[in-house]
């Protein structure tokens, strides 16, 4: 065999000294490691294959301006398998210092409210935020924000598949359901009723909206009408609807 024969065993550029097109597999998914550079490479439905996978881009995520003031980026934490996902608006400083959300006074004070139903936070709850990265000074996420931020929420929401979601304060109400129903009327008129949304795959998902615990924290009232009386009352109604729902 000639030294010609042998080189068009491979696949070597030909004369015009183009290479030959890769076989086509199935559609593209983007390119992932372009995810993290800008906010304009989309993250179609199907790029991640775990909660887990999403940790990597998002922890030197550049999608907005927040890449550049974390510490760690805040993913989730729970189970991802469980029937119930709580959505916050975004990691605090306590967040951010130990990449996992919920972990302050706010977070103590959403487990309590949990347990007090006999939701076990590391079992029956996946609990994520609407921007990855903590906002600077805890000043509320820009809608630019969480725009880039969003459809790495949406991928968690595919993959985690819930029964049900609480949206927990008014910017998660925003990010999901949008601004419109927030611009009808506040959180107080919104929390403790069932909305339907349309997620990214047009599959209706049952979400309701919860006062933040952060807000609970600076009203401490537990009167008939006060907000964490509303929330007692919010917390019930969610156990109800998941003991239809789930079992
Ligand atoms: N507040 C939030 O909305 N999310 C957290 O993770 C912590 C505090
Ligand atoms: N403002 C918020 O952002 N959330 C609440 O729950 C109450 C006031």
């Amino acid at each position: 065999m000639s030294d010609s024969e042998q080189f068009s065993l491979f696949n070597l550029p030909d004369s015009n000294g183009s290479p030959p097109s890769p076989p086509q597999a199935s559609p593209p998914l983007g390119d992932l490691a372009l995810i993290p550079t800008s906010a304009q490479v989309p993250i179609p439905p199907g790029t991640f294959q775990t909660m887990a996978d999403l940790q990597e881009p998002c922890s030197h995520c550049q999608r907005c301006e927040l890449g550049q003031s974390r510490t760690h980026a805040v993913i989730g934490r729970g189970n991802p398998q469980a029937s119930l996902m709580l959505i916050g608006e975004g990691p605090g400083q306590h967040e951010d210092e130990q990449g996992l959300p919920f972990v302050g006074k706010s977070g103590q004070l959403l487990d309590k409210i949990l347990a007090s139903v006999n939701f076990n936070p590391a079992q029956d709850v996946y609990i994520c935020n609407v921007v990855k990265c903590r906002p600077p000074g805890n000043r509320k996420p820009e809608p630019p924000e969480m725009a880039a931020c969003l459809p790495y929420l949406l991928e968690q929401i595919r993959l985690m598949d819930p029964k049900l979601i609480l949206l927990v304060g008014a910017t998660a109400v925003q990010g999901i359901l949008g601004s419109k129903i927030v611009g009808k009327a506040g959180i107080s008129k919104l929390r403790g009723q069932w909305y339907t949304w349309q997620d990214a795959q047009g599959k209706e998902r049952l979400c309701m909206p919860i006062f933040h615990p952060s807000y609970l924290l600076r009203n401490q009232s537990r009167e008939k009408g006060s907000p964490k009386w509303l929330t007692w009352q919010d917390i019930q109604a969610v156990r109800t609807k998941y003991d239809e729902l789930v079992f």
